[in-house]
């Protein structure tokens, strides 16, 4: 199957140009950037009069005028939740299981212009890391509709547990998750342990930071006192609660030399202490979601506030306008100075990415979306109490539309939504050689996006199985009108036209 997407504007993390991109068999053979004559025509339908010059691109079983239209790289959702179970999910039990499933999820990430997304195993006590994962891959293959990947999750930590993980990396996952906080957390000392091995066998952690014992304390004492709505579910785990287990983390990776990769990061003091580290050199990356950005804790006031439950919760205005000014200048300190903190000063004056070019670039790296919803029959179980809510929230829909309708309104540039989508987790998690790019010999995971379209998201134009969308009545200058995967138009004009079981595992 060989496409023609002529026309288009093509952005990667480094730049953009006028293009023709041609691809064969599910692959990026050409982009032709440049390639035009001074009446506007392309080289590409030039040659195709020269029989004596083959090129891979004659014949085209579909060709796409892209003009007007972006030209992006699949967005990569490094951070989802599906088919996750806890507690007794029977119809009289207490547990959860979190709403879309790999195909519920996959169709509503390809509908957003996801093309990868990456989620997690969870090994039952004393199971072996292999086996849990391959259980969890035939879960996923028969379901998912784009690419996927796994990380290993570590809740107990012994001698077995750390042999395997040579033995996980080996099956090519090189990403295993820890908790500072919930019920299968890791104490200090094996969270250490964690890093070290990492750093021996050339892998990553990531962590969920939240200090156990501050919040356990917070509810406790909300418990007693009956103070148990959803604003007091922020209460439990405010700024410091989480600034202080990023910190603890952070000491624990620099005395390793572990890598370490921290999820849904959601404020301020954390961020501080996320740059200072990777400005002293240390490997440490920070993600955070579109929910910190977009809402702020005062969600919680709202009636309705049990659906923002999630953890860590949303922070104030403060870590908000932090988060959007790493996100949109990347930090960068080309002439030594430490760029946005100053901002904070001028919240609702969001600035273009004034960084000189090729300048390193500190803070927020990636973004993703944690995408964990339960069903509203599910959060009202906590309608009077935050501590019987199941935890999480949806947007694996709206990531890369949000970020690109804010990208389409001046907020920060498009190249900076592409590398901190697609380009930096593509780089982390060891998938670049393949995707987070258009270019010749990637997967053609592509993305046209029609700046002019106007999209309102509700839950009744999204493809989740979720009865509800925190992200209801939010507008957006924007919208991706077509997504491929590897070659396979799976989204078109609102419409999910892929299937399940395309999906193959990326470290395959
Ligand atoms: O509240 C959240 N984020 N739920 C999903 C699980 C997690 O902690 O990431
Ligand atoms: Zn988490
Ligand atoms: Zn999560």
């Amino acid at each position: 199957m060989n496409i023609l997407i002529k026309n288009g504007t093509v952005i990667n993390a480094d730049g953009r140009c006028i293009a023709d991109v041609v691809v064969k068999d599910g692959v990026i053979t050409e982009v032709c950037q440049g390639a035009r004559q001074g009446d506007g025509s392309s080289v590409l339908f030039q040659r195709e009069n020269k029989t004596d010059e083959p090129s891979p691109c004659l014949e085209f079983d579909e060709v796409v005028d892209a003009s007007g239209l972006l030209v992006l790289p699949g967005s990569i959702d490094v951070h989802t939740h599906f088919e996750l179970s806890f507690g007794d999910t029977s119809p009289t039990g207490d547990g959860f299981s979190s709403a879309d499933d790999f195909f519920t999820g996959t169709r509503a990430a390809a509908c957003g212009g996801v093309t990868t997304i990456m989620d997690f195993v969870t090994p039952e006590k004393n199971e072996n890391l292999v086996e849990a994962l391959e259980k969890r891959k035939s879960v996923a293959d028969a379901k998912t509709c784009i690419d996927y990947g796994l990380h290993m999750g570590i809740s107990e930590l012994n001698d077995r547990v750390l042999e395997e993980m040579a033995d996980v990396k080996a099956a090519g996952v090189s990403s295993f998750k820890v908790f500072m906080t919930y019920a299968f957390k890791l104490t200090d000392d094996e969270f250490k342990r964690t890093l070290t091995r990492v750093k021996e066998i050339d892998a990553l952690v990531m962590v969920h930071a939240e200090d156990h014992e501050a919040l356990e304390a917070n509810r406790a004492e909300f418990i007693a006192t009956g103070k148990t709505d959803a604003w007091h579910h922020y209460l439990s785990r405010p700024e410091e609660v989480e600034a202080k287990a990023v910190k603890k983390a952070i000491k624990l990776a620099k005395e390793t030399g572990g890598t370490l990769y921290i999820v849904h990061l959601a404020c301020a003091e954390g961020l501080e202490a996320v740059i200072e580290a990777q400005q002293e050199g240390y490997p440490i990356y920070a993600e955070t979601c579109p929910q910190y950005l977009n809402f702020t804790c005062d969600v919680y006031k709202r009636p309705d506030g049990r659906n923002f439950i999630c953890s860590p919760p949303m922070k104030g205005k403060e870590s908000q306008y932090a988060l959007w000014a790493s996100v949109c200048q990347g930090a960068r300190q080309g002439d030594g100075s430490s760029g946005f903190f100053s901002r904070w000063s001028k919240p609702d004056e969001p600035s273009p990415c004034l960084a000189p070019d090729n300048a390193p670039t500190f803070g927020i790296n990636t973004l993703a979306t944690d995408h964990c919803p339960f069903q509203t029959y599910e959060k009202d179980r906590g309608k009077d109490d935050f501590t019987k809510t199941p935890n999480g929230v949806m947007g694996v829909e709206n990531l890369y539309p949000y970020m690109l309708s804010q990208a389409n309104k001046g907020i920060l540039s498009f190249e900076r939504v592409v590398e901190l989508c697609t380009a930096n987790p593509a780089k982390i998690f060891g998938i670049a050689e393949k995707k987070g790019e258009i270019a010749p010999g990637k997967d053609a995971d592509i993305v046209l996006y029609d700046p002019t379209k106007e999209f309102t998201i509700s839950q009744k134009n999204m493809h989740s199985t979720i009865d509800y969308t925190i992200w209801e009545g939010t507008k957006l200058k924007g919208y991706p009108v077509r997504t491929y995967s590897r070659g396979n138009l799976i989204y078109k004009n609102g419409e999910f036209l892929g299937e399940s079981g395309w999906g193959r595992f990326i470290y395959d």
